[in-house]
C-alpha cells in the first residue's frame, strides 16, 4: 500500500490559506482587489474587533451571476487569467483564483452577489471551506462577503494575531494605501462603529493626498518618466530638522509593495541631500509595462520583480533626487512699509525675519491614471543627468560679511556665505570619498588635546574612518590624543573645534551606526568647519567662485543639516511692487 494520499480539497484551501491569509488586514486587501477588479466605483468596509469578529466588503462593481458565483470559491477559478502567456502580463490585481476559496476556508463565510443588470441575485454560506447553501437573494448590483470569526476553526492561528487595536490599525494602513492607488474609487471604512476613513471618488492623486493628509505644504511633486517607467508621486521636503518622517508607500503598478531596489534608491537619494534622512515620508507610483515585470513571485503578491532592476534603481534615485534638490529656493514677499500707517514700522522684508514663505509645492491636478505606453529601452540606459538647480548669477555685494546679495535674469538672491559653501564642502567631500581619501595635511606641530572620556574614545575607535577624510588621530594616554595630521581643506587653526565637534557628533551616534552613516556626519562637520564664516569679508572673485560652485552641485538649494540655501525674491515680485505689471 503506498503512503501518498491526495488531501480533500477542504484542508488543501486550508493549507493554501495559511500563505494567502495572515491575518485581517490581508483579508481585507483581498476583497478591496476583488472589486477593484470588478470596476467597483464604491467600496464599503465594515471591521469589528480589528477584523478578528467581522469583515465586510460592500461593492457596487459588476457582480457575478449564479454559475460564477459558485465556481468563484473553487480553487484555480478565475476570471482574470486564461493561458500561461497571460501571466506574461498581468494587467489586474489577482490572477492566481486563491483568495476567495482560502478565506472561505478559514472563516464563516458569506457571499452576495449580483451581476449588473440581472434581475436577482446569489448568496453562498460557507463555513470552514465546506459550503452550507445556496440561494437566490435579492439586494443591490454588485458583491458583498461578509468574513466571521477568522481562524476560528484553526485555533493555532487565531492565536498569534496581535490585539484588536494593532490588527485594526494594519487593515485601515491597506485601506489607506488602497485608497491612494485609487483615487478614482470612493472608500469608507468603519472599524468597531467608528468611521476611520471616509473618501468619496476624485480625480487625481493630489485631491485624494489631500483628503487622506490634509493640505501638506511639506510635501514635494516627483516626476520622472524614462525608457517607458513612469514615476510620480509626493515625498518629504527636507526642512530643518531634516524631511518629514512618516509612512513609506511604494506602489508598483498600482499594487502596494515592498521592494529593496526601490527602497535602497530613495535611502540614496535622501542620503546625498541630507544627513538626516532616517524614513522620511514618500508616496511613490511606478507604473511600468507589465510584460517588463513579474508580479508572480510572492505569496501574498507583496513584492514584485523587475526585469531591470537597474534601471528602476536609477529611475526612483534620480527622480527623487531632482525633486530634493530643485526644491525651489524660498522665495519672499515685499511689502512695502506705509501699507499700515500708524502702526510699528514692519521690517520690508517680512520673510527675512520669518525665514522665508515656501511657495506651495502641490503640483496642479494630474490625471489619475494614465496607462503607460510600453516603449521599452534597446538596452539598460541611464536617464539623463539631473541638470544643475541654480542658474549662472552675478555676485553684487556683501550684506554684514555674512550674505552675498546676487542676481540673475529672474530675480535677486540673498545666499548665505557659509550655508552655500558648507553645501559645496560636503558634496566634494562625500564625492571624494566614493573614490579615495580627502588629501590631508601634516601638522609640524602635532596638537594634544585633552577630551571627556567617552569622547576620547568614540574618535579613537573611529580612527580608521577619520584617516579617509584625513585626519591621523592617536592615542596620547590619559585623557589626551595626538593629531598629526589633517585635512588639507581644513584651516589648521579650526582643527581644535572640529574635533571636539566631531567626538561629540561620534560619540553620540548609536553603537550600530552604519558605516555610510558615520561618512556623513564627519563629512557633514567637516564642511561646517571648513566652510567661509558668517561676518568674514569676502572678495568679488571668492563669492563668485562660491556661487559658481553652487550652481555645480545637485543639490544646491539646502544644507546638508536641511537649512535653505538661499532666498530669493522674484523679478515678478518686484515688478507688481514697484507698479510694474
Ligand atoms: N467583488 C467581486 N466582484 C465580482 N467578481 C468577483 C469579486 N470577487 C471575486 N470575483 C470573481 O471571483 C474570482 C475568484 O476570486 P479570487 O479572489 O479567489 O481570485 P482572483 O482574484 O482571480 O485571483 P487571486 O487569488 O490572485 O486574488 C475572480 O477571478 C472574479 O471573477
Ligand atoms: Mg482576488
Amino acid at each position: 500500500m503506498g503512503r501518498i494520499n491526495k488531501l480533500p480539497e477542504d484542508l488543501a484551501n486550508q493549507i493554501a490559506a495559511g500563505e494567502v491569509v495572515e491575518r485581517p488586514a490581508s483579508v481585507v486587501k483581498e476583497l478591496i482587489e476583488n472589486a477593484i477588479d470588478a470596476q467597483a466605483a464604491r467600496i464599503v468596509i465594515t471591521a469589528e474587533y480589528g477584523g478578528k469578529k467581522l469583515i465586510r466588503v460592500e461593492d457596487d462593481g459588476i457582480g457575478m451571476d449564479p454559475d460564477d458565483a459558485r465556481l468563484c470559491l473553487d480553487r484555480h477559478a478565475t476570471s482574470k487569467i486564461r493561458r500561461a502567456d497571460d501571466l506574461g502580463a498581468i494587467v489586474t490585481l489577482g490572477f492566481r483564483g486563491e483568495a476567495l476559496p482560502s478565506i472561505a476556508s478559514v472563516s464563516h463565510f458569506r457571499l452576495r452577489t449580483r451581476a449588473r443588470g440581472s434581475d436577482s441575485g446569489t448568496e453562498i454560506r460557507v463555513n470552514a471551506g465546506i459550503i452550507e447553501s445556496v440561494v437566490e437573494a435579492g439586494g443591490p448590483e454588485g458583491t458583498t462577503i461578509e468574513v466571521d470569526d477568522l481562524f476560528y476553526n484553526l485555533p493555532a492561528r487565531r492565536k498569534f494575531l496581535k490585539s484588536d487595536a494593532a490588527e485594526a490599525a494594519q487593515l485601515s494602513r491597506f485601506v489607506t494605501q488602497l485608497a491612494l492607488c485609487y483615487p478614482e474609487v470612493g472608500f469608507t471604512l468603519a472599524s468597531s462603529g467608528k468611521k476611520v476613513i471616509a473618501v468619496p471618488p476624485v480625480r487625481s492623486l493630489s485631491d485624494r493626498l489631500y483628503q487622506l493628509y490634509g493640505d501638506r505644504q511639506d510635501l514635494i511633486a516627483v516626476e520622472r518618466e524614462f525608457g517607458g517607467v513612469r514615476l510620480h508621486g509626493f515625498i518629504a521636503a527636507l526642512a530643518e530638522q531634516g524631511p518629514v518622517r512618516g509612512p513609506q508607500h511604494v506602489f508598483v503598478n498600482r499594487r502596494i509593495v515592498k521592494d529593496r531596489t526601490i527602497a535602497h534608491a530613495i535611502l540614496d537619494a535622501y542620503s546625498v541631500a541630507t544627513n538626516k534622512e532616517r524614513s522620511p515620508e514618500v508616496h511613490l507610483f511606478l507604473e511600468v509595462p507589465p510584460d517588463r515585470i513579474d508580479v508572480n513571485v510572492h505569496p501574498t503578491k507583496a513584492e514584485v520583480r523587475f526585469k531591470e532592476q537597474s534601471l528602476i534603481h536609477e529611475i526612483v534615485r534620480r527622480g527623487l533626487g531632482d525633486a530634493l534638490g530643485k526644491g525651489p529656493a524660498p522665495e519672499l514677499t515685499l511689502r512695502s512699509s506705509d501699507v499700515m500707517p500708524g502702526r510699528p514700522m514692519q521690517p520690508s522684508i517680512p520673510g527675512a525675519l520669518s525665514g522665508g514663505s515656501f511657495p506651495s509645492r502641490w503640483a496642479p491636478p494630474e490625471q489619475a491614471w494614465k496607462p503607460l505606453e510600453s516603449a521599452a529601452p534597446a538596452a539598460v540606459q541611464q536617464p539623463p543627468a539631473a541638470q544643475p538647480t541654480v542658474r549662472p548669477m552675478i555676485a553684487l555685494g556683501q550684506f554684514r560679511d555674512t550674505f552675498i546679495i546676487a542676481m540673475d535674469d529672474e530675480g535677486l538672491c540673498i545666499i548665505d556665505q557659509h550655508v552655500a559653501h558648507e553645501r559645496v564642502l560636503f558634496e566634494r567631500i562625500m564625492e571624494r570619498l566614493t573614490t579615495e581619501s580627502l588629501e590631508s595635511q601634516r601638522l609640524l606641530i602635532p596638537i594634544v588635546m585633552e577630551l571627556p572620556p567617552a569622547e576620547r574614545a568614540a574618535l579613537i575607535s573611529k580612527a580608521e574612518v577619520l584617516a579617509r577624510f584625513g585626519f591621523e588621530v592617536e592615542d596620547f594616554g590619559g585623557d589626551s590624543i595626538k593629531v598629526t595630521a589633517v585635512p588639507a581643506l581644513l584651516d589648521p587653526n579650526e582643527c581644535d573645534a572640529a574635533l571636539r565637534a566631531l567626538a561629540e557628533d561620534l560619540e553620540g551616534l548609536d553603537r550600530g551606526l552604519r558605516i555610510e552613516d558615520a561618512l556623513k556626519q564627519i563629512a557633514a562637520t567637516t564642511a561646517c568647519h571648513a566652510a567661509v564664516k558668517a561676518h568674514y569679508p569676502l572678495t568679488l572673485e571668492k563669492m563668485h567662485h562660491i556661487l559658481e560652485e553652487l550652481r555645480a552641485t545637485a543639490y544646491s538649494t539646502v544644507c546638508p543639516h536641511g537649512r535653505p540655501v538661499m532666498l530669493r525674491i522674484t523679478r515678478r515680485e518686484i515688478e507688481k511692487n514697484f507698479d510694474r505689471i
